[in-house]
């Protein structure tokens, strides 16, 4: 039997990197994948991928910055499927910025995303875990949210902050109803989003694009950056029945970089 066979998973963001190695170990597993995705052409891309590869997926084109796209993906979920067994909250934004360059709207836009749409997500969608009895919540945040500097600025930082402490709170909170929230705290992660960050750092640094990778992987005490499959792999642990009694935590996978 596949590790996580017949269970509902939403997975946000699963269009590229992360997002979409999660969903696509999740369909390996047995899962059947919602789709949550802002982009329709990845977000339909990597549904007929994994539905070719023999899998159930679901596209539902979704912002989570806004609450009406929410509401219309818990829901259609249920009726689709049933029920929500699994919420990956893995969306979120970032570019690279200075401490005196954040603009409000700069604030607004990762916060939009990355804290607020994360706390709604799990917001709505641990209501249909209540009346089940039963659900498992993966919240994607950030070494940057545990006061990492390499972050790619400070407003980043202060989200993946607020979803490590909102990972406690739901953990506490939801226990009663059998629902387990976990945090997983990547660090640096070869995506299209670390490509991006290391092209904002090539200009405010002024290096080349080799000297900026160096520069990152030359300080993880393992020397070796994440592939988006090192935070797959704990991502199917925390979603599989193994994980039962792990609740309120938020995992390291940073190759060393940061110890707590
Ligand atoms: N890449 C890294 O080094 C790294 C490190 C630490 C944490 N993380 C976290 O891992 C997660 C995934 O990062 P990634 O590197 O794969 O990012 P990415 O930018 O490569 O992919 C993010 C995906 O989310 C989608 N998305 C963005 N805004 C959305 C919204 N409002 N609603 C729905 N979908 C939306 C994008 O279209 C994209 O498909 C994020 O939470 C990120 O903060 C990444």
């Amino acid at each position: 039997m596949k590790r996580l066979d017949q269970q509902v998973a939403i997975v946000t963001g699963a269009g590229r990197g992360i997002g979409k190695a999660i969903a696509s170990h999740y369909a390996r597993e047995g899962a059947k994948v919602v789709i949550a995705e802002r982009d329709e052409s990845l977000g339909k891309s990597l549904t007929q991928d994994l539905s070719d590869a023999g899998g159930e997926a679901l596209f539902i084109q979704t912002d989570i910055s806004q609450l009406a796209d929410i509401a219309d993906l818990t829901a259609r979920t249920k009726q689709h499927f049933g029920g929500i067994d699994i919420l990956v909250n893995n969306a979120a934004v970032t570019k690279s910025l200075g401490f005196f360059d954040v603009s409000e709207a700069d604030w607004e836009w990762i916060h939009g995303v990355g804290s607020k749409g994360l706390f709604f997500c799990m917001q709505s969608v641990a209501a249909v875990m209540k009346e089940q009895g039963h659900g498992r919540i993966v919240n994607i945040a950030s070494i940057a949210g545990k006061g990492y500097p390499s972050t790619s600025n400070i407003a980043y930082a202060g989200a993946k902050g607020a979803v490590i402490a909102m990972t406690r709170i739901a953990a506490s909170t939801l226990a009663v109803d059998n629902i387990n929230v976990n945090a997983i705290c990547p660090g640096v992660t070869r995506t299209e989003l670390y490509y991006e960050v290391v092209k904002g750092k090539m200009k405010t640094l002024d290096k080349s694009e080799a000297e900026i990778i160096a520069m990152f992987d030359g300080t993880i005490p393992i020397k070796r950056s994440n592939e988006p499959a090192d935070i797959a792999d704990l991502a199917v642990f925390l979603a599989s029945k193994e994980a039962r009694n792990i609740t309120g935590q938020s995992w390291n996978v940073d190759g060393g970089l940061v110890c707590d």
